[in-house]
């Protein structure tokens, strides 16, 4: 089979894993409070490209990790994903109407209830990383708690994402921008490749920091790209509106360095990203397809 097709069907598969896991961890829409469950939902399925939980899985892999364990941290990882999404669209942040290709929460919805909906998301993450047993020992698993709760938090993506707002209008130094980058987006990423990582066992000290230095690349080159997809791609397949950094005055790398040069870039971290596989055989592919995914992608 050609690697291509190969990665089309694998990931299809792990697709199908993170929405069935999705589907019965949040909250059914029966259940009171309805309408909050409804919109969490909403807020969650059927949609989005579950590039996290693919990165848990494809680092699951590198350490043999059960992928029903890689699941639930996949579906946390997704969730507090899901929630920054929704809070990020409000008009207080973004003010953006379409996301996935619907109307965003707090236009289908309402806003108390879309700031909710990221509030209950959030916890709800960190209920599956108590409830279910993620790694063999319970110190590995108190770790992978504290990691994802400094990933989401004010030294990672919530932090990220002031910085963000703090910097509507201004012009900001490349290394500027790769600091909010790598907070606002890259710590969520590494974060689930890290978790997936540590789901299984047998990995070095040094094997989890490679893990780490190719999350933090193709974590950045994702924003990198996001920045370049906002300039060139249209509505209709981004899901999203289009041509929203500029309209806002946001400092992106594009602002920065021009398409061209954003582009010749992220190519860069994916090469960086892919040198610090070098140290892992066949069981780095998914990974390594990843990384060619996140690059090269459209949407
Ligand atoms: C969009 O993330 C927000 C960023 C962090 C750039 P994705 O491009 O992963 O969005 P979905 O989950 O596929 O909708
Ligand atoms: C959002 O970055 C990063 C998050 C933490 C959600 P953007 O604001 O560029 O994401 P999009 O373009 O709205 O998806
Ligand atoms: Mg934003
Ligand atoms: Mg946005
Ligand atoms: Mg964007």
């Amino acid at each position: 089979m050609n690697p291509v097709s190969d990665f089309q069907s694998w990931a299809a598969v792990q697709q199908i894993r993170i929405e069935e896991k999705l589907q019965s961890l949040l909250p059914s829409p029966d259940i009171a409070p309805q309408r909050l469950h409804q919109a969490m939902r909403y807020a969650v399925l059927g949609g989005g490209k579950r590039v996290r939980p693919l990165l848990a899985f494809a680092a699951g892999e590198l350490s043999q990790a059960d992928p029903a364990r890689v699941a639930i941290a996949g579906a946390a990882v997704e969730l507090i994903h899901a929630y920054s999404l929704v809070h990020d669209d409000l008009p207080c942040m973004d003010d953006d109407v379409l996301r996935r290709g619907r109307p965003t929460c707090h236009v289908e919805y309402d806003e108390a209830t879309a700031l909710l909906v990221g509030d209950a998301l959030q916890s709800l993450a960190f209920q599956l990383l108590g409830e279910y047993r993620l790694a063999d020992d319970l110190a590995t698993q108190f770790e992978m708690v504290k990691l994802l709760a400094a990933a989401a938090g004010s030294r990672g993506m919530a932090g990220g994402q002031a910085i963000d707002l703090e910097a509507v209008g201004k012009v900001l130094s490349v290394p500027e921008l790769e600091f909010m980058h790598i907070h606002k987006t890259g710590a969520i990423i590494r974060a689930a490749a890290l978790l997936g990582a540590r789901c299984g066992n047998g990995l070095s000290v040094k094997d989890l920091a490679q893990v780490d230095h190719f999350a933090k690349c193709i974590g950045l080159a994702f924003q990198v790209v996001d920045d370049v997809l906002d300039a060139e791609a249209p509505t209709a397949t981004l899901g999203k509106t289009a041509g929203k950094d500029a309209q806002q005055n946001k400092p992106t790398y594009v602002s920065a360095m021009g398409v061209a040069r954003s582009k010749e870039f992220a190519e860069e971290l994916r090469q960086d990203a892919l040198k610090a596989l070098g140290r892992f055989d066949e069981r780095g592919l998914r990974l390594r397809q990843l990384a060619d995914f996140i690059v090269l992608r459209k949407f």
